[in-house]
């Protein structure tokens, strides 16, 4: 299978499995396959503490319900928020609650060059299914040149870290981020960047890789 055809395939199979939740499961974060809504609030509070949203545009990669940016909201940031996602239920569900947003069907893999430019491209958990058709590095190395491409300002991705908690089970499923690949990876594109793991197990260790880039 050429690239192409991999990234096709990766999109049937995402679009299955995230339909198939939401038939079950409705609008719910478990239907994103997170835990519960303060997991949710831990992890973006970290991407929060760590950079200046204020006034950005913000592209959110695989935006699910735009959890993210009601968290924004509530916390009295503004932003001109776009999200993207492969799901139209769940970019219906999005755009009902926030009218006022851009939401955008498309296949981030495959489209990008399509979607408008922002300030900050990020993503919250669109890399942590273990891939079949490629490795997981390379689709992680394609999102982050692809995110750098869309990006004016800032790239923010958060992972699964192979640092992994003692006591949550490794899931089977689930592909772990070694942290110091990812920051090996991040430097090729800018000298300017920043790495959180310090903040809490939810429950599973993740980190935040932040890419300051440089643009003349
Ligand atoms: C784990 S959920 C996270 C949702 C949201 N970011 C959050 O944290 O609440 C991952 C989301 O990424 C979307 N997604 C996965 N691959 C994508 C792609 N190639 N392009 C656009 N969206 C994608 C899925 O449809 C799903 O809504």
């Amino acid at each position: 299978m050429n690239k192409k055809e991999i990234y096709k395939t990766i999109y049937e199979e995402t679009l299955n499995r995230y339909q198939t939740r939401f038939l079950e499961l409705g609008v719910s974060p478990k239907t994103l396959g997170w835990g519960k809504v303060s997991d949710q609030q831990i992890r973006f509070q970290a991407m929060a503490d760590n950079y200046d949203f204020e006034g950005k545009t913000v592209m959110d990669v695989g935006c699910g319900f735009a959890d993210f940016y009601a968290f924004l909201k509530s916390k009295g940031i503004t932003c001109n928020y776009i999200g993207v996602d492969i799901i139209p239920e769940f970019l219906a569900c999005a755009k009902n609650k926030f009218p006022e947003a851009e939401f955008i069907e498309a296949n981030f893999m495959l489209e990008s060059r399509e979607l408008p430019k922002a300030d900050i491209v990020l993503t919250n958990g669109t890399l942590n299914f273990k891939q079949t058709f490629i490795s997981n590095m390379e689709y992680t190395e394609d999102f982050m040149k692809l995110a750098c491409a869309n990006a004016e300002e800032a790239v923010i991705m958060d992972f699964l870290s192979t640092n992994l908690t003692k006591e949550y089970p490794k899931e089977t499923q689930v592909f772990y981020h070694d942290p110091l690949d990812v920051l090996t990876m991040a430097l090729r594109y800018t000298n300017d960047v920043k790495l959180i793991h310090d903040y809490p197990a939810i429950p599973q260790k993740e980190f935040i890789c932040i890419l300051s880039l440089q643009r003349d």
